[in-house]
């Protein structure tokens, strides 16, 4: 018999849990678009106590999007390239300093690319003891209560974003020839959702660098002032992690960031893929 999808919203301004099926074992159409549906509703969801293989976490995220190895070649899981390992330990054991710190801070996964993924999926595989939450942001929902002057300053802009934005020079997960290569790409500040239809605040306070038709000081005081709008607790969630916990988050009207507040001799590691949607185009 068909698994029967159950979801149970989380309480927050975004978030809900999604149970009743087994991520291991083939879904049909109908339970696909279940979660897929609740995906759009909730912007965030979470499947609880079901551990993966890398393997089972590539199968089951394809069922949602396109899977794309990620741009940083360091960290893609050497058997299955679609997978990221994100650890905060190297091979040896030592603490990780640039793989710990991705993610942390507010930001929205591969806007630097044309296409940017439409969802990433992040499964917990080893935890610290305490701290290390993810937290989460509704672009919706700042956008929709955003002051009308500054709506209509947003309105019609279009935003310049590469890697790592304004920071670009700084040392990060991708360097070199491979951080050279990649260039610049413009989304809209304001972008209606391919799925929805409703409209999400874009801007990306990692990856944004600046504002077509504004200077750079201009361009500055606009993101900074829609970043700290954006950054409001009213729109936030927060996950508290447990091994086995899987989350699947919009990249398209939300925000997320990873707490840097965990004891940095114990290990922290999640298996991770990004989605791109069905029938776009290849990525830059
Ligand atoms: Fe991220």
């Amino acid at each position: 018999m068909a698994a029967k999808i159950e979801v149970k919203k989380l309480g927050g301004p975004l978030g809900a849990e999604v149970g009743g099926f087994d991520p291991c074992k083939p879904l049909d159409a109908a339970n696909v678009k279940a979660i897929n549906d609740a995906f759009l509703d909730h912007l965030v969801l979470r499947f609880r106590d079901m551990p993966m293989t890398t393997v089972q976490l590539r199968d089951f995220s394809a069922r949602f999007g396109v899977l794309r190895p990620h741009v940083a070649k360091n960290y893609r899981d050497a058997a299955v390239p679609e997978v990221v390992i994100m650890t905060n330990q190297d091979a040896q054991g030592n603490y990780d300093k640039v793989g710990a710190e991705r993610g942390v801070g507010w930001h929205v996964d591969g806007t630097y690319l044309q296409e940017s993924p439409k969802a990433t999926m992040l499964h917990a595989v080893a935890l610290p003891d305490r701290g290390g939450n993810t937290a989460f942001a509704n672009m919706y929902m700042a956008y929709d209560t955003l002051p009308e002057a500054l709506k209509r300053r947003a309105e019609g802009k279009l935003a310049v974003h590469r890697l790592r934005g304004r920071k670009h020079h700084t040392q990060g997960i991708v360097g070199g020839d491979d951080l050279q290569k990649m260039g610049t790409v413009i989304h809209p500040v304001i972008r209606q959702h391919p799925e929805t239809g409703r409209k999400a605040l874009f801007i990306n306070p990692h990856h944004t660098l600046n504002i077509i038709g504004l200077s750079q000081s201009e361009s500055d005081e606009f993101i900074d002032e829609v970043c700290a709008w954006g950054a409001r607790p009213e729109f936030q969630w927060e996950q508290q992690w447990q091994v086995g916990d899987t989350i699947m988050w919009e990249n398209r009207c939300a925000w997320h960031s990873g707490r840097d507040d965990y004891p940095k001799n114990q290990l922290r590691k999640f298996f991770r893929t990004s989605l791109f949607e069905f029938g776009a185009a290849a990525a830059a």
